[in-house]
């Protein structure tokens, strides 16, 4: 699969904070000449948000839970990346493929053979870069006290502590396609650190 230069992924566990950073991103990439899209999975496409509806909120097989994750990005890379990335915008999408590795495989426990398999049947371009928001479970977990939470934010510490160790597997198996964001301070301070990282990647790719 190629990774595209103008295509940037955004990972991490629930409560990471990374959805407050995305329009950081977007804006150091304006600043510095780039039209950006922000788009985000599950969901980006009308239909993808339908499924994204029922992937946060219906109980169902963790395989159909892990097609129906591959079945919304095939259409966002159909409808949504690929077009966008042909006329010449940079995509930012708040998480991507390394969400299903995590959450179905190390988290659910879909054998990784599964994952593969149907990461190359939906084909289509990959991310050059990925931000990864590093956040310890406990601080996480303190800062969705109090919002209603979907069914995987509902998951117990167990499955948390497995999805984060399944990203530093990611992490580990392409650590030059990674930039590991330091999540665990104020939103200030992650706002300055992501801006940086972009500044970085983007005049050194
Ligand atoms: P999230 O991106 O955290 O949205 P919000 O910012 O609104 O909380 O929510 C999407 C959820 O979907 C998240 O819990 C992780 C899950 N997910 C998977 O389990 N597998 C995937 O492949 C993707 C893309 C997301």
């Amino acid at each position: 699969m190629i990774k595209h230069r103008n295509f940037l992924s955004v990972c991490g566990g629930d409560g990471c904070g990374k959805t407050t950073a995305i329009p950081t991103i977007a804006r150091t990439l304006e600043e510095m000449g780039e039209k950006v899209i922000i788009t985000r999975e599950p969901g980006g496409t009308p239909l993808g948000e339908q499924l994204r509806a029922m992937l946060l909120n219906e109980a169902m097989h963790i395989d159909t839970e892990l097609m129906l994750m591959f079945a919304a990005r095939r259409e966002h890379l159909e409808r949504v990346i690929e077009p966008a990335l042909r006329d010449g915008y940079v995509i930012v999408s708040d998480r991507f493929h390394d969400s299903s590795y995590a959450f179905q495989g190390a988290g659910r426990g879909v054998p990784v053979e599964r994952i593969e398999a149907l990461d190359h049947w939906c084909g289509g371009v990959r991310p050059a870069h990925t931000l990864f928001f590093d956040l310890p479970l406990e601080v996480a977990d303190a800062r969705m006290g109090g919002r209603k939470l979907d069914r995987f934010e509902q998951e117990n510490f167990e499955f948390r502590a497995r999805v984060r160790n399944g990203y530093l597997q990611r992490v580990e198996q392409d650590p030059a396609r990674f930039r590991i964001i330091n999540a665990n301070q104020s939103i200030e301070g992650v706002q300055l650190e992501v801006a940086e990282t972009i500044r970085r990647l983007r005049s050194n790719p």
